[in-house]
C-alpha cells in the first residue's frame, strides 16, 4: 500500500541483500520510521517487543530472522539454534511456527554453503505468498460487502473491526481490511468503526492510520462501543482477522474479539473472520480449550502511551499506583458465533467441514 504516495511493504530486503527493513510499529501513528534488521537477535526483539505484529508479518519476520541467524554459521546447530530462538518469541500466533517449519524444511536438506540464498529465496517467497493471499481474501471477501451494498442503494455499508488486521498485520492488503480496501477502490460507499483496541491500541494507532493513508471513511470506538452501535443499526458486518484458527474453526485473535462476536449475535449481525492458510492450526480441535493466550506485561495495561505536547510519544499511568494488572493479548471465539471464514481460496463455515472443503488436502483420508 502506499504511504503518501509511496508503495510500502511491511518487511523488504535491504539494498544490501542482507538486513530486513521494517516499520516501527511502536511509535506510528505519531511518527513514521523505519528500521534494519541485521541480526537474528534484532528479528527475535522486533517480534517480542512489537515493532512487527500482527500474524503473518510475524511470520514473515521470523523468515527473514532464519536468514540473519545463517549470515556467520550456516551449520546445523545454528540453523536450529536460529528456529528455537524465534519460536520463543510470541506463543499465540500460529504463522510464526508455520513460517519457521517453512524454512527448516527448505533448509535442512541443503548443503551448507547453500544455505544462505536459499534462506532469502524462501523468505521472498513467504512474503509474496502472503502478499497474493491477502489480495484474494480481499477479493473473496468485498462480496459479502456487496451483497450489503446492493441490499441498502445509496446508503453506506457500516463495518466494525477490532485491533489492526489491515497491511501493516501482513507484508501487504491486509486480512480484515483487505476486503474493505478492495471495497472502497471499487467505489463502494463504505465506513469503517476501528475499536480501539486497548491495552495496546491498534485500532486507534494503526488501523485508523492505515485507513486515513488510503481515504477509506472511518470512525475510531472506544472498545466497549460496539454493543451499542449494534443494537441501533449502525453496524452491517463485523470483520476481523486470527492469529490461530482451530482445526474446527474456532479463532483466536486480540482480546476483546470474543465480546464483540457475542454482541453480533445478539443483533443479528454477521460476523466474518479473515486469515490466509497459514493461520491454521490443523493440529487443535478445540480453540478455545488449547491455543495458547499470550500475557504481556502488566504496564501495557497500567500505562498509555500518546503523543505529548511538546511532540515526543510518552508513556503516562491511567490506573491506580500498586494495582496490578493483568494483561491477557487474546481471546478465542467459539466457532459458533463466526459466520464464516474468509480465506484466499474462498469463504468457508467455521468448521472442520468447511475448512476441508477449502483445503482438501488437509482432511484426515488426505483425499
Ligand atoms: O498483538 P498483535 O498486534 O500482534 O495482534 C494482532 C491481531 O490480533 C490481529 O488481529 C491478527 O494478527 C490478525 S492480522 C492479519
Amino acid at each position: 500500500m502506499r504511504v503518501d504516495g509511496t508503495p510500502y511493504r511491511s518487511i523488504w530486503l535491504a539494498e544490501d541483500g542482507w538486513a530486513a527493513e521494517i516499520i516501527d510499529q511502536t511509535v506510528l501513528p505519531h511518527r513514521f520510521e523505519t528500521v534494519r534488521l541485521e541480526t537474528l537477535e534484532d528479528a527475535a526483539r522486533a517480534i517480542e517487543i512489537m515493532q512487527v505484529r500482527g500474524a503473518p508479518l510475524i511470520g514473515a519476520t521470523a523468515a527473514y530472522g532464519m536468514c540473519l541467524g545463517l549470515k556467520d554459521d550456516t551449520s546445523d546447530e545454528a540453523l536450529e539454534a536460529a528456529a528455537a530462538r524465534l519460536r520463543r518469541t510470541r506463543p499465540t500466533a500460529i504463522n510464526l511456527i508455520w513460517a519457521i517449519d517453512e524454512m527448516l524444511a527448505a533448509l535442512r536438506n541443503q548443503p551448507r554453503e547453500k544455505r544462505q540464498e536459499a534462506a532469502y529465496a524462501r523468505a521472498a517467497e513467504i512474503c509474496d505468498e502472503d502478499v497474493e493471499a491477502c489480495r484474494h481474501i480481499g477479493l473473496n471477501g468485498v462480496k459479502l460487502i456487496e451483497d450489503i451494498a446492493a441490499k441498502k442503494p445509496g446508503k453506506t455499508v457500516n463495518i466494525l473491526t477490532h485491533c489492526n488486521a489491515g497491511w501493516l498485520a501482513t507484508v501487504d492488503w491486509g486480512t480484515a481490511l483487505s476486503p474493505i480496501y478492495h471495497a472502497h477502490d471499487k467505489g463502494l460507499d463504505v465506513h469503517v468503526w476501528a475499536d480501539e483496541t486497548r491495552p495496546r491500541n491498534q485500532g486507534a494507532a494503526l488501523t485508523a492510520w492505515e485507513l486515513g493513508k488510503h481515504g477509506v471513511p472511518h470512525t475510531v470506538i472506544a472498545d466497549n462501543t460496539g454493543g451499542h452501535l449494534m443494537q441501533h443499526g449502525q453496524v452491517d458486518i463485523c470483520i476481523t482477522g486470527t492469529d490461530r484458527t482451530a482445526g474446527n474453526g474456532d479463532v483466536a485473535n486480540k482480546i476483546g474479539t470474543y465480546l464483540k462476536a457475542l454482541a453480533a449475535r445478539d443483533n443479528d449481525i454477521p460476523f466474518y473472520v479473515a486469515l490466509p492458510h497459514s493461520t491454521i492450526d490443523w493440529t487443535i480441535e478445540d480453540g478455545v480449550r488449547d491455543i495458547p493466550i499470550e500475557q504481556r506485561d502488566e504496564t501495557e495495561v497500567t500505562h498509555i502511551q500518546g503523543l505529548a505536547a511538546d511532540g515526543t510519544v510518552q508513556s503516562v499511568q491511567v490506573s491506580a499506583p500498586g494495582s496490578p494488572a493483568g494483561n491477557y493479548a487474546f481471546d478465542v471465539t467459539p466457532a459458533r458465533l463466526v459466520t464464516g471464514l474468509i480465506t484466499e481460496r474462498g469463504v468457508c463455515e467455521a468448521s472442520r467441514e468447511g475448512l476441508v472443503g477449502l483445503y482438501p488436502e488437509q482432511a484426515d483420508d488426505g483425499s
